[in-house]
């Protein structure tokens, strides 16, 4: 895909604007400081349109970009974010919850898991929440510079049994090396694809 545009289109906060969403969407969720919003930016070949941070929780609110006018790219609050108030919390999920059980334009959600740690309940409960309601999604993993060959293929293991999914079928990804963006880039093609051809 070569990426000719990508803009910040808007923050949502409140779920009566989730309806407002009208293009194709890839979705990316995970724990806070997994690394969605530098995964954005290095698919688009851009530094700062999404903003990152090493401080936990950065991005509170669904932020929409835009890709080539076409399809969009949705950046989900993390989970797990241990500070901030309950009530804020729950807030949160009701947001996430409600945008991905009535988004109908949403193609797929990448669920982001870091290579270097195991994958806890939070991880577990939003893969059986996306069996649940029959969302596509693929898992990437991330931060693959920060850890050796070896340990990257033991920990794709771990993940595998822990997430109960093929080894084969997470991505290992390095938003920092830009390493196996190809292979989401190819998975939103044929999504895209797909949505083309009616199928
Ligand atoms: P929240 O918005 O808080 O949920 O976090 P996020 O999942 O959007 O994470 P973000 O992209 O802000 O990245 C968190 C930290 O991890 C930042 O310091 C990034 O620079 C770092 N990081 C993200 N991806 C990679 C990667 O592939 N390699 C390395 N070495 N660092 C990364
Ligand atoms: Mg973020």
């Amino acid at each position: 895909m070569v990426v000719k545009s990508a803009d910040f289109i808007t923050s949502i906060a409140n779920s009566a604007r989730i309806s407002e969403l009208n293009k194709p969407q890839f979705a990316f969720v995970g724990r806070s400081n997994v690394g969605k919003s530098s995964l954005l930016n290095a698919l688009c070949n851009r530094n700062k349109l999404a903003k990152t941070s090493s401080t936990p929780g950065r991005t509170r609110l669904i932020n929409v970009f835009e890709i080539n006018k076409s399809f969009q790219f949705i950046d989900l609050p993390g989970y797990g974010f241990a500070l901030g108030s309950k009530k804020e919390q729950n807030a949160w999920q009701e947001l996430i919850g409600t945008y991905l059980e009535n988004s109908s334009n949403l193609l797929r959600v990448f669920v982001l898991v870091d290579i270097r740690h195991e994958p806890n309940e939070k991880d577990k409960q939003m893969l059986n929440y996306l069996y649940h309601y029959q969302i596509p999604f693929s898992i990437i993993a991330t931060k693959t510079d920060k850890i050796s060959k070896n340990l990257i293929i033991k920990n794709l293991n771990i993940i595998s049994s822990v997430l109960s999914v093929g080894r084969d079928d997470i991505i290992a990804t390095s938003s920092v090396k830009k390493d196996k963006l190809d292979a989401v880039w190819d998975i939103i093609e044929q999504d895209l694809k797909r949505v083309c051809n009616g199928s």
